[in-house]
């Protein structure tokens, strides 16, 4: 990439908040990606036409903010038919690594580039922006996404529609200890939610241009109001990042076939082998990963007989 040229800031926050806050404690952004083409529905839906099967999730929006992942309605449409028809399909819908499309990557790339230059950098590697991955959701009106956590910083922005966003401190682990953190990374990502915890929630109130910052694995639930929503996770992996996510999908390997395992950290030593062991594995299977069927078998041995829970077919 050519990082001499001025870019745009595409992201912007209140009160030095990129400079203050950021990576560890959400905070309000805006944005100026409300109304570009590649995020209307059009052009979603053709999106949704070519993106492998693997990588489109979508169930009924309405779902509890503490959701069985075993219980989830579905929506009997197929995922074009969801978008375009998005206002009234009571659904939500994730298409997943939409950055391997040029365009939307170089939509997440000059976006996030200007988040580097706001933080005094001149390229997204020199600011730690590595692995960066997009996720677009579509949801119907009144539609709630369960309480969950993800594995990757994120900006989160709102495209279209109105949309209530709230993220809890769990730097404790009074919310989630680090055996559901584990389990949510690796089964399924939703988590139970208990309303004695509801007062250490930030609420982010979102319109399109609005947005929000939420750290690795700050738990969250969402939910849409009467309009039906576009919004946009620009996420990234940092080196640190990637350490913590094969450790805890190694110990879940491990605890799977009977060993127990200490979270990421508290063996340090350990964690320098099994990560090694990790890594090596994994690349030797890299190539497998380009075919679906393989992808399919993948997940199912190393994460379980339910790995494959969004295809209708597993
Ligand atoms: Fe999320």
């Amino acid at each position: 990439m050519n990082t001499s040229t001025a870019v745009a800031p595409v992201i912007t926050a209140a009160n030095e908040s990129l400079r203050r806050d950021f990576p560890l404690k959400p905070f309000a952004i805006r944005h100026k990606l409300a109304g570009h083409p590649l995020l209307m529905l059009p052009r979603i839906a053709q999106l949704a036409s070519e993106l492998p099967r693997d990588l489109i999730e979508y169930n009924s929006g309405k779902v509890a903010i503490s959701q069985d992942p075993d219980a989830i309605p579905s929506v009997d449409l197929d995922p074009v038919d969801v978008v375009r028809q998005i206002e009234t399909a009571g659904a939500w819908m994730v298409l997943k690594r939409i950055e391997n499309s040029v365009e939307y990557r170089k939509l997440l790339e000059d976006t996030l580039l200007s988040v580097a230059r706001a933080r005094g950098f001149n390229s997204l590697a020199d600011a730690g922006f590595e692995q960066l991955e997009g996720f677009l959701f579509v949801s119907s009106p009144n539609s709630t996404t369960p309480f969950h956590l993800d594995s990757e910083d994120n900006f989160f922005v709102q495209i279209h529609g109105e949309k209530f966003f709230t993220i809890y401190d769990n730097s404790d682990r009074a919310i989630v200890d680090d055996a559901e953190i584990e389990r949510s990374m690796t089964k399924h990502r939703n988590l139970k939610f208990d309303e004695r915890f509801a007062s250490r929630g930030q609420e982010f109130h979102l319109f399109g241009g609005d947005g929000c910052y939420v750290p690795y694995q700050w738990p969250h639930w969402v939910r849409t109001a009467d309009s039906h929503s576009i919004s946009m996770a620009i996420t990234w992996k940092t080196r640190d990042v990637r350490r913590l996510n094969d450790l805890h999908f190694f110990n879940s390997m491990l605890r799977g076939i009977g060993l127990p395992q200490k979270p990421p950290g508290k063996q340090p030593a350990l964690d320098t082998l099994k990560l090694a062991f990790y890594r090596t594995v994994t690349t030797a299977i890299k190539p497998l990963r380009a075919s679906m069927g393989m992808r399919k078998v993948l997940r199912r041995i190393a994460l379980g007989k339910k790995a494959n829970y969004y295809l209708k077919d597993a």
